[in-house]
């Protein structure tokens, strides 16, 4: 059995972007990454499920410190990280993988570049969701896949069902999980905002969903972790793989490139 995690949650109001409280614990997500039964047992074998069966010239935004990146590469054909922290796409970089500093919403990249554009736990943490969702659409090649995995809007809102904080379900609001896993502590820094807020980016940004996973834990990775039991109750995790559709093409010629 995997470190246990204890996670607290409290609303955040701090100044600062949700880019730049990553980049401020970019080492902090290293030492953590390395030893996640979350990503490993869990959550990224769920997600290969989703993936097309052939990736082609693949994008991982917010890769990180490497650890989807690396997954992918045994994947795709090509594999290319986006990061905006330099310690985290230098810690990519040190995994021998292809990597960019950039963000979301201003890809660094021309139109029609990938086949396939993975964002594994990413959107949920970007003020500029929206906007990263049309830029996706518009490095895709015609009918490209962009998979992504997300925090599930009902886990981000649970404190609603015991009246903990003074929201409604369809607010949008930062929140950050405080985690602790024998010595290592981690902030995760995210944005809780709808379902229906996702899916109007996607079909803004001509995209259609095609699968959608509200990831279930295998029984028996739940027998292992006593502290996995709520999630066998309630999706902590969404994983959606929605593709460009002709008329966004069509759409999207008349936009500058
Ligand atoms: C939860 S981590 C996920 C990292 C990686 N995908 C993984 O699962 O190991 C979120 C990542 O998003 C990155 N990020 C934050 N703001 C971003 C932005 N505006 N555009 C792209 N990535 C961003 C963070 O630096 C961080 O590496």
């Amino acid at each position: 059995m995997t470190n246990r995690a204890t996670f607290a949650r409290s609303e955040s109001n701090d100044p600062h972007s949700t880019t730049e409280l990553w980049n401020q614990q970019a080492e902090r997500w290293i030492a953590w990454a390395k030893d996640d039964s979350y990503f490993y047992e869990y959550n990224w074998p769920s997600f290969a499920r989703i993936l097309p069966d052939e990736l082609g010239a693949c994008l991982d935004l917010g890769c990180g410190e490497g650890r989807t990146t690396e997954a992918l590469d045994a994947l795709a054909s090509q594999v290319i990280g986006l990061e905006p922290s330099m310690t985290l796409a230098t810690a990519t970089k040190h995994r021998s993988l292809s990597v960019v500093r950039g963000v979301g919403d201003a890809l660094p990249f021309v139109s029609q570049s990938f086949d396939t554009v993975v964002a594994f736990m990413v959107l949920h943490d970007l003020e500029q969701m929206a906007t990263t969702c049309a830029e996706v659409s518009r490095v895709l090649r015609p009918y490209g896949v962009f998979c992504f995995a997300i925090i599930h809007p009902l886990s981000s809102a649970r404190e609603l069902f015991e009246s903990l904080v003074d929201r409604s379900y369809w607010d949008t609001w930062h929140y950050t999980d405080h985690a602790v896993r024998g010595d290592l502590t981690m902030d995760f820094h995210s944005i809780h905002r709808p379902l229906e807020d996702y899916f109007a980016a996607l079909n803004e940004a001509g995209m259609i969903v095609e699968r959608l996973s509200e990831v279930r834990p295998d029984p028996s990775y739940v027998a292992r972790n006593p502290d996995a039991r709520d999630i066998g109750r309630l999706p902590i995790y969404m994983h959606v793989r929605a593709r460009v559709t002709g008329s966004q093409r069509e759409a999207s010629s008349t936009r500058p490139s």
